[in-house]
C-alpha cells in the first residue's frame, strides 16, 4: 500500500514539472487533491490496513499531499514568469518614457501672476468686484459727470435697466472702500474690463486690467512714485527707466500717465505708455463717505494713491509682441512659444 503512494507521488512528481499551461495545471490538481483524485482514493484504502500500519500511511499521504500541493504552486509561478517573459519581449524597460503633453498658463496669466505676486509681496492684499456695475460705481462715485465721453452708448456696453458691463477696474476702489471696516486701505485688483471698440492690434472689447489703491492718512506723491518705480524695476527688470507724465483722469488729482523707456535690441530706444495713476480725488473720498453713511474716508482725513494699468499691454511689451488678437486666437503655435 505505501508503495502505491509512492507510485502516485513518482508519477505526479513527474508530470508537474511538464504541465503547459492553466488549464492543465488545473485539471492535474483534480486529478490527484480532487475529491476523486488519486490521493483521496488512496486514503479511502485506509480501512483496509492493520491499525498498526495506519498511522505510518497516515503520515506518508500527508507529506505527499503537500509535496505535490508544493509542485503545482511552484509549477504556477513558473508558468506565471514565462508568460511575463514573453510579453516582455521586443520591450526595452532601460528606454525612457514617453512624455506626456503638458499644458502651461496662458502667457497673460504668466504676466499677471507676476504682477500681483510683485506688489502682493509689497503689502497689496488682492480684491474684486462684479463685472456687471452700476453707473455710481463705474462712473459717479469715480466723479466722471453724465457728460463724460466715456459715458457715451458708443463706448459703454449697457443693460436695459442702466447696469453696465465696467469699462474699468477702478470700481473695485470704490466696492472696496464701501465695505472697509478700517484704514488703511491698501488693495490691488486684477479683472477683466469692457469697451465698444473696433478691434484691432491694440483695441478689443474685453482685456485685463490690474488696478491698485492705497488709502491711509498721509499718502503722498513720493508713496505712489516709489510704490510704482519700484514694481516696474520687478517687472521689467532693475535700472528700468520710469517717468511720470502729467495727465488727467477724472478720479485723481493730480494724475500722471507712466512711461517705461524700453531698450529692445535693433530699435532705438524709446518711452512706451503703461499705466495711469494719480492722488486719489477728494470727491472720490466724499462719494464713498455718501454710501457709507459715514466719515472714515472724509477728504479730510485721508488721503491715497490709486494706479491701473493694461495686463495685455504689459504682456505686449514684455514679450514683443505686435498684436493684441493673437492673445484671444487659441492658437497652440503662438501659445507653445510661452510654455
Ligand atoms: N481706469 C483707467 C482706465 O481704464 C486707468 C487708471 C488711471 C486707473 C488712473 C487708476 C488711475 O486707478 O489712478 O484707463
Amino acid at each position: 500500500m505505501l508503495e502505491d503512494l509512492e507510485q502516485i507521488h513518482r508519477s505526479a512528481s513527474n508530470e508537474a514539472a511538464s504541465l503547459p499551461d492553466e488549464t492543465a495545471l488545473e485539471d492535474f490538481r483534480v486529478r490527484y487533491l480532487g475529491k476523486k483524485g488519486a490521493l483521496t482514493s488512496a486514503a479511502a484504502q485506509m480501512k483496509d490496513l492493520a491499525p498498526a500500519d495506519r498511522p505510518a500511511f497516515g503520515q506518508k499521504l500527508n507529506e505527499i499531499r503537500s509535496a505535490i500541493s508544493a509542485a503545482i504552486e511552484e509549477r504556477r509561478a513558473s508558468l506565471l514568469a514565462a508568460r511575463d517573459a514573453r510579453a516582455a519581449r521586443g520591450i526595452d524597460p532601460t528606454l525612457p518614457a514617453r512624455s506626456l503633453p503638458q499644458g502651461s498658463l496662458h502667457p497673460l496669466s504668466q504676466v499677471l501672476d507676476r504682477a500681483v505676486d510683485t506688489l502682493r509681496r509689497m503689502g497689496f492684499a488682492l480684491a474684486e468686484g462684479p463685472e456687471i456695475e452700476t453707473e455710481w460705481h463705474c462712473f459717479d462715485a469715480l466723479n466722471t459727470p453724465p457728460d463724460h465721453p466715456a459715458r457715451k452708448e458708443s463706448d459703454t456696453y449697457y443693460f436695459p435697466g442702466g447696469n453696465l458691463l465696467r469699462t474699468h477696474t477702478s470700481t473695485v476702489q470704490i466696492r472696496t472702500m464701501e465695505s472697509a471696516s478700517s484704514l488703511p486701505v491698501r488693495i490691488i485688483a486684477p479683472g477683466t474690463a469692457f469697451r465698444r471698440d473696433e478691434i484691432d492690434e491694440t483695441h478689443s472689447i474685453s482685456f485685463t486690467q490690474l488696478e491698485g489703491l492705497f488709502v491711509d492718512r498721509e499718502v503722498g506723491l513720493a508713496d505712489l512714485k516709489g510704490t510704482l518705480e519700484a514694481f516696474f524695476q520687478v517687472i521689467f527688470g532693475s535700472g528700468t527707466e520710469v517717468r511720470f507724465r502729467p495727465h488727467f483722469f477724472p478720479f485723481t488729482e493730480p494724475s500722471f500717465e507712466i512711461d517705461v523707456k524700453l531698450k529692445t535690441v535693433g530699435r532705438a530706444e524709446r518711452w512706451v505708455e503703461i499705466a495711469g495713476c494719480g492722488l486719489v480725488d477728494p470727491a472720490v473720498f466724499a462719494a464713498v463717505c455718501q454710501s457709507r453713511g459715514d466719515d472714515l474716508f472724509h477728504p479730510d482725513r485721508v488721503t491715497g494713491f490709486a494706479f491701473g494699468m493694461g495686463v495685455d499691454r504689459l504682456a505686449m511689451i514684455q514679450y514683443g509682441i505686435p498684436d493684441l488678437r493673437l492673445f484671444n486666437e487659441n492658437d497652440v503655435r503662438f501659445l507653445r512659444q510661452f510654455a
